[in-house]
């Protein structure tokens, strides 16, 4: 095979640790990557940090996009990402995870009839509330391959008619980033720096359905105040987050410390030995299972079912009292993870020969 150049998209904090393993493997491989970053995050919290600890190169091409309604958004990924594919011709672009830059550079290479490649392709929460639910079902009608992390997903997408050689099993990139940097992140300082306690448990919330509905937020809070009367919680609060933590005085709140957002081997640090972690990010069901630390999800729905049913995850709900039912549960029958097929640390050689097998008798010119 000669030499085939892909884009690889990355936009917002949770693409970086998926884009960092596959990077590295197509360095390996008669692949070439080139990197662009959409700037769909930019602080350096969000994005510089994460680059860093996961020793990303920095981006052949930064589009500096910024925040904005997702009509904003997604219209500066577009006009900014065609002229790169027509400058780069690549022979396919590679996209990962479902934020926006995903769906809009699948949307940019397909409309220029180059390849696009879904790497995290047919998780569904069946709910359409959700816009990376939008961005999944974009993205994978349009995608050429598809690259799937659990089975699930991979009956989702023969449910929805995707035929079986455009899709291939690969595992987690998530997880070899995870395998490949807990070494690393055990010698992160954070919980020195923030004097955390012996048992402690970690909280993260973002999600537009969590954080910009005030009364369903007050309703979270209260049930994270109960439990941070037993576990004291340490909750990185993340920019969309920031306002109405302020708004709802929660600084006040006792047994629930307020800190910056982390770095990717601090949190792992953080996360690694927490009792407990409460979220309503996808990702982080992942690695929790991965870990085999418990977590409860503060969402009525998952994409990710196999780390229910596998893995050391449980659907808490939003009310007050489903969290609190789904820890004095957590606490009575520790839930006993296992991980999931293929979340062994080398998704991305499996990623490297799917995208071998999908070019090998393509025509290249
Ligand atoms: C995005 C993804 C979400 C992912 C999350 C992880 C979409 C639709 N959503 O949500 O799937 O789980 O990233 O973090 O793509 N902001 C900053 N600094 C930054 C980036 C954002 O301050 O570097 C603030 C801005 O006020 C912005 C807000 O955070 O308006 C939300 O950012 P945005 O990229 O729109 O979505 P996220 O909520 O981060």
């Amino acid at each position: 095979m000669t030499d085939l150049r892909l884009i690889c998209v990355a936009g917002a904090r949770p693409n970086f640790m998926k884009v960092a393993p596959l990077i590295r493997a197509l360095a390996e491989s008669p692949f070439r990557a080139t990197l662009v970053h959409t700037g769909q995050h930019y602080d350096d919290a969000m994005s510089g940090q994460f680059f860093r600890d996961l020793a990303i190169p920095q981006p052949d091409y930064f589009m500096g996009v910024g925040s904005g309604s997702h009509a904003q958004q997604t219209a500066a990924i577009l006009t900014g990402f065609e002229p790169i594919v027509q400058e780069v011709k690549p022979a396919g672009v590679v996209v990962v995870g479902d934020v926006n830059s995903t769906a809009a550079c699948a949307l940019v290479a397909a409309k220029l009839n180059v390849p696009v490649i879904h790497v995290e392709a047919g998780l569904r929460s069946f709910d359409r509330g959700m816009p990376e639910e939008i961005n999944r079902l974009v993205t994978d009608s349009i995608s050429d391959l598809l690259l799937v992390t659990e089975e699930s997903g991979r009956r989702n997408l023969e449910a929805e008619g995707v035929p079986e050689k455009r899709m291939r099993v690969v595992g987690n990139l998530m997880i070899d980033s995870l395998r490949f940097h807990i070494d690393r992140a055990a010698s992160s300082t954070v919980l020195e720096r923030l004097q955390v306690p012996e048992r402690y448990g970690t909280v993260t919330l973002h999600r537009p359905a969590n954080v910009d509905d005030p009364a369903r937020f007050l309703e979270i809070l209260s049930a994270l105040k109960t439990i941070s009367e037993e576990l004291p919680l340490y909750f990185p609060v993340h920019p969309r987050t920031r306002g109405i933590v302020e708004s709802a005085g929660l600084a006040e709140a006792g047994g629930i410390r307020l800190i910056e957002p982390q770095g990717y081997l601090d949190f792992l640090r953080l996360m690694s030995r927490s009792a407990l972690v409460l979220t309503d990010s996808g990702g982080i069901q992942e690695e929790t299972t991965a870990l085999g630390i418990p977590c409860l999800t503060l969402r009525e729905n998952t994409e990710r079912p196999i780390t229910i049913e596998l893995g050391t995850n449980r659907l808490a709900g939003v009310t007050k009292d489903g969290i609190l039912r789904a820890w004095k549960m957590e606490k009575a029958e520790p839930k006993q993870g296992k991980i999931p097929p293929l979340w062994d640390g080398h998704a991305a050689g499996r990623c490297v020969n799917a995208l071998r097998e999908f070019y090998a008798g393509r025509p290249t010119g």
